[in-house]
């Protein structure tokens, strides 16, 4: 039986890897990105296994129309698509806010509202949204992507309670320092890119293939009991908050409670 799985965002960067990997898995591939032409040259690339599609997540008629032309209900939907829209909220544009709401929140909403209906009458699925370790933790400069991913965790958490009675499960990945798509300037500057890898627990950056292993894992049925989880692909940078605090000198040798008996 043909797996369907639906990928948006899958022109380019780490939506292109994780179609990949979908079709590895056995997963016929419907790829959309609002870039027609950057989903066709997957298509081309992965042959009859991906369907290309032109698709603005946020339009909300062209999402219907996107689901309805889906031979059959998908067995899994990642709600990859994204933007950032950098700068200090004092001085950001109500149109930057508005993108990145509407495009990582209403986008998501849109394309998993409109495929759990289906997926629901057809008894089930699997659903991956993608956020960000900016959802978990701010960042500065970017408060319109960093309120946009952590609504996408709560939005998730929702949709899992709300769809998980109809056997439809929902979880989102949130990458952490990914070198790839968006995020490929960042690190292309040797300076920026040693300073950041410093600052990963596991001690390297993580790559698109990385953040596709985890979405493709929450879509099977390996995961058959998770749902509403939000899993942090990012080496460890979001569990080190504390990692470098500064402490009383013998802390570490005598452990916090000889530090308080010695004080
Ligand atoms: N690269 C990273 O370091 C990183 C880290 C954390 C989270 N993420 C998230 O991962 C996802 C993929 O990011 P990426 O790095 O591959 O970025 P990317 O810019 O390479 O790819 C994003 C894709 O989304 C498409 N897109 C944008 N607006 C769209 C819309 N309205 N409708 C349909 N498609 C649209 C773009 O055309 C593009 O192909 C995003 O949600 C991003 O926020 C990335």
């Amino acid at each position: 039986m043909t797996r369907w799985a639906v990928v948006t965002g899958a022109g380019n960067g780490i939506g292109a890897v994780i179609a990949r990997h979908a079709v590895k898995a056995g997963y016929q591939v419907a790829a959309w990105d609002v870039d027609g032409s950057a989903v066709a040259a997957l298509a081309d690339e992965l042959g009859d296994a991906c369907v290309a599609s032109a698709v603005d997540v946020t339009d909300e008629s062209a999402v219907v129309a996107a689901v309805a032309a889906l031979p059959a209900a998908p067995a899994l939907v990642v709600n990859n698509a994204g933007v950032v829209r950098f700068g200090p909220l004092l001085t950001l544009s109500a149109a930057d806010w508005r993108t990145a709401v509407d495009v990582n929140l209403t986008g998501t909403f849109l394309v998993a509202r409109t495929a759990a209906a289906r997926m629901i009458s057809a008894g089930g699925g699997a659903i991956v949204n993608i956020a960000s370790i900016n959802g978990i933790a701010a960042a500065p400069n970017a408060g319109a992507y960093t309120a946009s991913k952590a609504a996408v965790i709560k939005l998730s958490e929702h949709m899992a309670l709300e769809w998980g009675p109809s056997g439809v499960r929902v979880n989102t990945v949130a990458p952490g320092l990914i070198n790839a798509g968006m995020s490929e300037p960042i690190f292309a500057d040797p300076d920026v890119r040693g300073r950041r890898q410093a600052r990963v627990p596991l001690g390297r950056l993580g790559t698109a293939e990385d953040v596709a292993e985890t979405v493709l894992f929450l879509g099977s049925d390996k995961a058959a009991y998770l749902t509403g989880q939000t899993i942090a692909v990012d080496g460890g940078i979001t569990i080190s908050a504390l990692d470098k605090m500064p402490r009383p000198a013998r802390v570490d040798s005598v452990g916090l409670e000889g530090a308080r008996e010695e004080a």
